[in-house]
């Protein structure tokens, strides 16, 4: 059985992908520092794959920690590197925190991995890297504009780093999996997104408002330049997402790919707020009071992924519905 290092793995992204890498016959070894999440999520794992994954609290800014669980699971293959901090209005606030964790820990995984033969990364990048594109559905050839967040930097940096060890002959490959907006939650509804302060992202805020956490909800701005006057994304079913990760690992341990390789992951489908609120709407009928407010600074307007690259050279592609993944969505916060 082929072990599997995933950090962040009791996260949102990570707990998802460590059930798809179970499913597919992995081993995995989870580290967590548990600062955005908690450990209860491992039992939850175990009770949806009936394998309970070894779990390890350990910051991956600690290189000594890390170190030590390269030590005490011998023989780890692959690194999935989802531990990073990831609120962008935090980080905008807290530069500095943003900088030493995202970009310290990969630096830490990177120079360990050839240590312990480990043969390969897959790391969790983001759509922000584009900006607002010139054109869109946007491929991965687009051009890279400059950061609106130290967040959104310290993927830019990241992904140089990881092309620069790679170009200087590093002995392992990498996957940047470059992620639109993952949303939803596990089938089970055992696992989802885990609302630890306040959250920022779409979805979440429409779950909560529809529970009657929050009496309404805003829409920030219906006066852009798209049919509807709203923002416009590419939602991605986080179970779909995960199982891209599995794929990306395959490749990497299975197949004679090229050392380095970039995929966007998503739909490719753009959503607008508006649209997106009815669809949860009537996928689950219940009702979501909103109100039109002003804009939210640094939005971009409109974006949504071309995944055709994906489509073809991993195979993958988005399967899941939006009205079933707004409806797992639902589920999860019922069970919250
Ligand atoms: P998350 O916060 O749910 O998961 C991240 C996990 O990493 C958490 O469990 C947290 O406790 C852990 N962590 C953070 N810093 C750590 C450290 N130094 N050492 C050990 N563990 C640490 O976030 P997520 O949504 O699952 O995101 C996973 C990855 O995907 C992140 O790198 C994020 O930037 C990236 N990403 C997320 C989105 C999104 O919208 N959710 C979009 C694009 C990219
Ligand atoms: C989606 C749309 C909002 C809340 C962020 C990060 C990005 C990436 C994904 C990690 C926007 C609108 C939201 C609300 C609203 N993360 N909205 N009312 O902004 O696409 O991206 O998460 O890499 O880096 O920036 O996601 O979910 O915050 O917003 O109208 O209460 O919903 O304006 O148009 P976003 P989001």
């Amino acid at each position: 059985m082929k072990r599997i290092l995933v950090t962040g793995g009791t996260g949102y992204i990570g707990s998802h992908t460590t059930v798809e890498l179970q499913n597919a016959g992995y081993e995995v070894i989870i580290v967590d520092n548990l600062s955005n999440s908690n450990a209860e999520i491992v039992g939850k794992i175990a009770k949806i794959t009936g394998i309970r994954p070894e779990f390890v609290q350990a910051d991956c800014i600690d290189s000594a920690a890390l170190k030590q669980v390269f030590e005490r699971y011998p023989g780890i293959e692959g690194v999935i590197h989802f531990a990073a901090s990831k609120a962008v209005g935090e980080s905008v606030e807290k530069p500095l925190l943003y900088y030493r964790n995202n970009i310290v820990s990969l630096l830490n995984i990177l120079e360990l991995m050839p240590d312990y033969g480990v043969k390969g990364l897959v790391f969790s990048s983001s759509c922000t890297i584009y900006g607002q594109p010139k054109k869109l559905p946007v491929d991965e050839n687009a051009e890279i504009q400059p950061a609106t967040s130290p967040y959104g930097n310290t993927k830019q940096i990241n992904e140089e780093i990881i092309r620069d060890a790679i170009y200087s002959g590093a002995p392992y490959k990498s996957i940047v999996l470059r992620y639109f907006n993952p949303i939803g939650a596990h089938p089970s509804a055992e696992i989802g997104e885990l609302p630890l302060g306040q959250p920022q992202n779409l979805v979440p805020i429409v779950t909560r408002t529809a529970a009657g956490v929050r009496k309404e909800m805003f829409v920030f701005g219906d006066d852009y330049n798209t049919p509807d006057g709203s923002c416009i994304r590419d939602y991605i079913n986080v179970v779909d997402l995960s199982k891209a990760h599995v794929i990306a690992m395959d490749r990497i341990l299975n197949s004679n790919s090229e050392k380095l390789e970039y995929f966007n992951l998503g739909t490719g489908r753009g959503l607008s707020v508006l649209e997106l609120i009815s669809l949860f709407e009537k996928s689950t009928g219940v009702k979501v009071p909103y109100k039109i407010v002003g804009r939210r600074e640094g939005d971009i307007e409109q974006i949504w992924a071309d995944p055709t690259r994906a489509n073809r050279v991993l195979g993958w592609k988005a399967e899941e519905s939006v009205e079933d993944t707004l409806r797992s969505a639902w589920e999860w916060q019922k069970r919250l």
